[in-house]
């Protein structure tokens, strides 16, 4: 007999991500999460979640944390994300994601948690005051995605690593309960035209709601003078925009600028030189600044109005809530089995 080769995962090809209600989002999270997940619905079944569980990981004001769930799922919708199509609920929702982590945080190994660089840069020099949360954050990551067998996970480069670890866990559940190919080994989609957005203020800093200065973002919400403005003020360089690629190199606002052009219209950052080749920014920043309000002020504009009476988004969220337990029942069901639980 020879060696046989596993056999391939055979469930079916689902999408699964989430965005964190701790904070506004920005241009950087519309182009590189929100525009993503409203092409992929079309694609495959589509999770998308609001992540409070995780949000909680840092302090959140409890008389806020609702409105800033609702927050994240106006911006889902008015992105194009459909009730319809896609499965649209908040995290705290849905018990079994916490179950599941409890699962993983006995699967998980200290050794791969300590290698994870996100909670080294948010911890900083003071882990000790960190709360135990934050540390277990991406083995709860991997409970969000692996509770609906997600195969593919849209998300920023950042989360990588995230993603690599929730293959791990996934693999060692598998082995060491004897259930090959139970759970799937998800993939990270990070491609896309959006995928790196940097500060408007410094090139080489990526766009970030924790950045201090608001100039260094445009928001979701902020309204068309405010856009108009933000990309007048981009910090530049002094030089014309050459005609190829490669002589964007080393002017970091620059490329960023042009990137964000092209992330904005659909096209190449190659298309945008072509036509803007030999114009310096005097000339590029004023349609820059059309195209970015004509794209996101519309989406600010219904963001608002869904928010001022969010009747509407509380019945999408509840009904996408119950939808997702439903999904997720029959895999915590059979997690349980599996590790031989007394209750399952
Ligand atoms: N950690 C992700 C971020 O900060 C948010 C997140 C939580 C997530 N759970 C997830 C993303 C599951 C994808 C899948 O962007």
């Amino acid at each position: 007999m020879t060696d046989q080769a596993p056999a391939p995962y055979a469930g079916k090809p689902r999408v699964l991500s989430g965005v964190q209600p701790s904070g506004d989002l920005h241009l950087g999270n519309y182009l590189g999460a929100l525009v993503k997940f409203a092409r992929l619905q079309h694609e495959m079944e589509t999770f998308i979640f609001v992540a409070d569980l995780h949000a909680i990981t840092a302090w959140q004001d409890p008389a806020k944390l609702k409105d800033q769930v609702r927050e994240i799922a106006a911006a889902y919708l008015a992105t194009g994300l459909d009730p319809k199509v896609a499965t649209i609920f908040a995290q705290s929702a849905v018990p079994a994601h916490a179950e599941l982590a409890w699962v993983f945080n006995c699967v998980a190994r200290l050794g791969w948690l300590d290698r994870m660089t996100q909670f080294k840069d948010k911890a900083g020099k003071h882990k000790e005051r960190e709360s135990v949360g934050l540390y277990t954050y991406p083995v709860l990551q991997a409970a969000d995605i692996l509770i609906y067998k997600a195969t593919h996970v849209p998300v920023g480069e950042d989360q990588r690593q995230h993603l690599e670890l929730t293959r791990d866990i996934a693999a060692k559940f598998n082995h060491d309960f004897g259930a090959p190919n139970f759970f799937p080994l998800p993939d990270a989609l990070t491609q896309g035209p959006g995928a790196r957005i940097m500060s408007l203020r410094d090139g080489s800093a990526k766009m970030s709601k924790s950045d201090p200065s608001d100039n260094s973002r445009i928001n979701l919400t902020d309204d068309a003078d405010t856009i108009a403005q933000k990309v007048r003020k981009a910090r530049t360089d002094a030089e014309v925009l050459p005609e190829k690629l490669e002589d964007l190199k080393g002017r970091a606002e620059a490329e960023n600028l042009v990137g964000v052009y092209a992330a904005l219209s659909g096209r190449t950052a190659q298309d945008v030189l072509t036509e803007f080749a030999g114009q310096g920014f005097g000339a590029f920043k004023p349609k820059l600044a059309d195209l970015a309000v004509s794209v996101m002020a519309p989406i600010g504009g219904e963001m608002r109005r869904m928010l001022a009476d969010p009747a509407e988004i509380d019945r999408i969220l509840t009904a996408g809530a119950e939808h997702a337990r439903e999904v997720a029942a029959p895999t915590l069901a059979e997690v349980k089995r599996i590790v031989g639980f007394w209750a399952g």
